[in-house]
């Protein structure tokens, strides 16, 4: 194939029973890509990715990762192809104690200086090995889940709002990690509410409006002339 991009949506429909939500949706990432996908409530950007990651049934058009078609691949399976998805609120299992939450998505043992790294990037997560998911901090919480991504050697994480409803000393260690690990060639595809942290950790920015992008552009050009992408969303930048 030429022109392969690391991830291709190409005229994609999604509905929830006949509520039409993603209506020919279009958008790629080069390998290694930090995007931004920015939006009103309710237009449609956590669908996308239950879209993505196979939760949401793609109607019509394509979803093609590393030249895979994801429609055709068991949505179990697709973690396993290299993308790990930080669901919106968390998705950790709260009666599990950490340490299970953390090896769930892992196949055999994950290679110990993985497990090494992730315990030096998250030592809340180290201290508090026996406690039970549902009991920790929102903050705490979130970076279980950036955790257990991690721990899947992903190619590239999708994360659904990673710090809506965090205090700000968490929400900087956050956006630290999530720098950290695109500086490691991990693609990051980050939906987002807040334009500052969209423009600081990402390199393009797409913002989404009733099913699909009606806009797409790089940060350099954006931080150059805000007003394009502030009209978009009815703010200043
Ligand atoms: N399970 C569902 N059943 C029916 N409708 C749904 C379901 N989940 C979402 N919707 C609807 O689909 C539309 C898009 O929802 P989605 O969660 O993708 O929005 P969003 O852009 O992520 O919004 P937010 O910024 O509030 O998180 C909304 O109108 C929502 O009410
Ligand atoms: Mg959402």
């Amino acid at each position: 194939m030429t022109n392969q991009h690391f991830l291709e949506l190409n005229n994609v429909y999604a509905s929830y029973g006949r509520v039409n939500v993603l209506q020919d949706l279009s958008f790629n990432l080069a390998r290694g890509e930090a995007v931004g996908i920015l939006g009103r409530n309710g237009v449609g950007k956590t669908t996308t990715l239950k879209t993505i990651m196979g939760l949401l049934t793609c109607n019509q058009g394509s979803i093609f990762f590393e030249g895979k078609n994801l429609n055709t691949i068991a949505p179990h399976k697709i973690p396993h192809l290299g993308i790990g998805y930080v669901p919106q609120g968390r998705g950790i299992f709260p009666a599990l104690s950490v340490k299970e939450n953390l090896f769930l998505g892992v196949k055999g043992n994950a290679p110990e200086e993985l497990v090494a790294y992730v315990f030096e990037r998250f030592p809340r997560l180290r201290e508090r090995l026996e406690q039970l998911g549902g009991t920790l901090s929102g903050g705490e919480q979130q970076m279980l889940s950036i955790a257990r991504c991690l721990l899947m050697e992903p190619k590239l994480i999708i994360l659904d709002e990673p710090t809506e409803g965090i205090m700000p000393k968490l929400v900087a260690e956050i956006r630290a990690e999530i720098k950290k690990i695109n500086s490691k060639g991990i693609g990051i595809l980050l939906i987002e509410q807040n334009v500052k942290t969209a423009l600081d950790l990402c390199s393009r920015i797409l913002v989404m409006d009733k099913g699909k992008i009606v806009f797409d552009a790089s940060t350099e050009s954006i931080l150059k002339d805000p007003k394009a992408l502030s009209k978009h969303l009815d703010i200043k930048i």
